[in-house]
């Protein structure tokens, strides 16, 4: 059971931060002559991640039941189910949080320029409404509010972080082939830049985390909880890393020259994938005990 709501959580987590990162990336980061082609090529990602959030959203919460039940059979039991949606805190915000991406999947789904601003809105609060949810709601009263603001702020700039990777991997794509290339520059330089306060932000928040959470560095890694998060930020590490190359050696030394956008299209994969690898280890870790 715990196997199954830590993939809900990989599945959730991950869809709603390419929701959010894909669209804040063409509603706030792109030129106006770039997003309309921009969005057209990002829509059906944003969609899936959209619908993906709300099919697992909804299993989460039969695994919760299940859990609840200690059984299966609690999974799909109504009287489970009404008694973790009605008479738990989780249940509470889950509500809300189903309703909003149930509503994200509409303000996707209709092709309106005037919803470029809700469309990110929405998927922002489908987001950082997680922070309601988890450890981050340890402690009540000033420290809890912290907790759960600091856990809100992280995944909103994770989201950022890696959500926004895959419309700049369109922006490569649109550089090579020379169509709005002027624009699609201008879109990536913006990412670059803000990148670093997403990128200093998912730090802070993170360190944040882990002092509401263990009360300090996971050092030594004396429980499975300690091990798995010491590996997730020896991986934001060489995440942070690569960034730091793609912008201060990769553009520094080859501007945006063919060989510099071949290296660039492999280090963001590079990226999106060592993003999931993330998330997956905090799909564990944030089911166990954090001690
Ligand atoms: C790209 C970088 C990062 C990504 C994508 C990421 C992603 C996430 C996600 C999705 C959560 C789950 C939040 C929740 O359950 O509400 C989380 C929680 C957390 N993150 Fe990060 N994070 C990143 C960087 C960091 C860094 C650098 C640190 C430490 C300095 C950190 C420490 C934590 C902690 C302690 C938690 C709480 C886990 C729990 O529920 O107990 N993260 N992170």
């Amino acid at each position: 059971m715990q196997a199954a709501l830590a993939l809900c959580r990989f599945a959730h987590f991950l869809s709603a931060m390419i929701a959010f990162g894909a669209s804040a990336y063409v509603s706030l980061l792109a030129p106006i002559a770039l997003r309309r082609p921009l969005w057209r090529s990002s829509r059906s990602l944003v969609l899936a991640a959209a619908l993906v959030a709300l099919v697992s959203a909804a299993f989460w919460v039969a695994m919760e039941s299940a859990e609840m039940a200690g059984e299966w059979s609690g999974a799909w039991d109504p009287d489970t189910v009404e008694g973790v949606l009605f008479d738990t805190a989780f249940g509470r915000v889950w509500q809300v949080r189903l309703l909003l991406c149930a509503i994200l999947i509409g303000a996707v789904a209709v092709r309106s320029e005037t919803l470029r601003g809700p469309r990110t809105g929405l998927a922002a609060l489908v987001l950082a409404s997680l922070g309601l949810t988890g450890h981050a709601v340890m402690q009540t009263g000033a420290i809890g509010a912290l907790h759960r603001g600091a856990d809100a702020l992280h995944l909103l700039c994770a989201g950022a972080w890696i959500g926004g990777l895959p419309p700049f991997a369109l922006c490569l794509r649109a550089c090579a082939s020379g169509e709005l290339r002027g624009e699609a520059v201008t879109a990536m330089r913006r990412y670059s830049r803000y990148g670093h306060f997403f990128v200093g932000f998912v730090i802070v928040s993170g360190m944040t985390n882990v002092a509401l959470t263990i009360g300090g560095p996971p050092f030594p890694l004396s429980s499975p909880y300690r091990a798995l998060l010491a590996t997730k930020m020896a991986i934001v590490a060489s995440l942070a890393a690569l960034a730091l190359l793609n912008r201060y050696v990769i553009v520094a030394r080859w501007g945006l020259s063919a060989t510099a956008l071949r290296a660039l299209q492999t280090t963001s994969v590079i990226e999106i994938a060592l993003g999931a690898v993330i998330v997956a280890l905090v799909s564990v870790f944030g089911l166990l005990d954090p001690a």
